[in-house]
């Protein structure tokens, strides 16, 4: 049965490959994706900033699950920021594409202390978790001010 379905799926990723289903996905396709998943960051982040500042009561099952999502998610939207979309309305700023080794450093950073916010997450220790939250924020935060515009 699991070998069928298997099969199915290797299949139907070939025909895709095939049809140049994979092919360069447009521009405004890829400011679209990017955005969506900057705003599931947000929506999974947003409790677990709300816990750290104490303006929510700590729940370790929701770090656990939400620093779980955060942690695929922050590799998720970099091959979006493509400088084929340099010229689509977003919020991203040419910095990105102009200084792109500082933008991948900071792409990093959020991804390795979300890698070590899930770990910690499934330890208990509330404080270092409550602070790894706030390293987590910075990481978002220094982001944001080099390469996103203001609003
Ligand atoms: C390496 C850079 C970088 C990091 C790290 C980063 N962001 Fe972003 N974020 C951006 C850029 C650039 C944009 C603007 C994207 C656009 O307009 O296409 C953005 C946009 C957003 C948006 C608005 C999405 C929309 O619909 O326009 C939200 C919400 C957001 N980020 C949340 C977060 C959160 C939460 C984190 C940390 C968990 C985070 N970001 C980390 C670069 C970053």
């Amino acid at each position: 049965m699991r070998r069928g379905l298997l099969a199915a799926v290797v299949l139907v990723a070939g025909a895709s490959v095939a049809s140049g289903a994979f092919a360069q996905a447009k521009p405004e396709v890829l400011v679209k994706q990017r955005q969506a998943v900057m705003t599931l960051q947000g929506k999974y982040f947003g409790p677990l900033a709300g816990m750290a500042q104490g303006k929510l009561p700590y729940n370790a099952q929701v770090v656990q699950r939400n620093a779980g999502f955060l942690d695929n998610l922050t590799r998720m939207a970099w091959d979006g920021f493509d400088p084929r979309t340099r010229n689509e309305k977003s919020r991203a700023l040419p910095a990105i594409y102009n200084d792109s080794a500082k933008f991948k450093e900071a792409a990093a950073r959020l991804e390795n202390e979300t890698a070590k916010l899930y770990q910690l997450g499934r330890g208990g220790d509330e404080a270092a978790v409550k602070a790894q939250i706030g390293a987590v924020g910075k990481a978002c935060g220094g982001c944001h001010d080099n390469f996103r515009q203001k609003q």
